[in-house]
């Protein structure tokens, strides 16, 4: 499995931890920046990682900025993303089982690493329940 990352600068702390936690788990990563505390366009980011997704050079994607909310926005642009923001274990857990959310979104100055960490692994470690949340996904995927 190939998991994109990407981050503007308000999380691209974050997205450097979730980096190492993956490759912990020996999961392959594609970092697709950003790198430093220099402002940048979250949007570009969003736009980067959802595209690595719709496209199959990644399984699976994760972003991050200031608040999750921005970069969740731009990633669920791209067709085929279904990325959910996730503030909580459980928010986590139910963007996979209802959602089957190929992306999550994370807050690097709203959510502490140790929580993101949390919520990364419930959502990989989570599986879709399909049944009627496949129509209501397919929906989502229709639009
Ligand atoms: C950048 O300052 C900030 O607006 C961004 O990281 C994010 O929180 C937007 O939703």
């Amino acid at each position: 499995m190939i998991i994109a990352l990407a981050a503007d600068h308000g999380g691209y702390e974050l997205k450097n931890a979730v980096k190492e936690h993956l490759k912990e788990r020996k999961i392959k990563v594609v970092d697709l920046g950003t790198n430093s505390a220099d402002s940048v366009d979250y949007p570009e980011y969003g736009k980067a990682c959802a595209e690595a997704v719709a496209s199959g050079k990644a399984d699976l994607g994760i972003v991050c900025c200031g608040t999750g909310i921005g970069i969740s926005i731009a990633a669920n642009k791209v067709k085929g993303v279904r990325c959910g923001l996730c503030t909580s274990v459980e928010m986590a857990t139910l963007t996979k089982q209802h959602n089957n959310a190929n992306m999550i979104a994370l807050g690097g100055r709203t959510t502490t690493p140790e929580l993101a960490m949390e919520i990364v692994d419930a959502w990989l470690d989570t599986e879709f329940e399909g049944g009627r949340h496949q129509r209501r996904v397919d929906m989502l995927d229709a639009m």
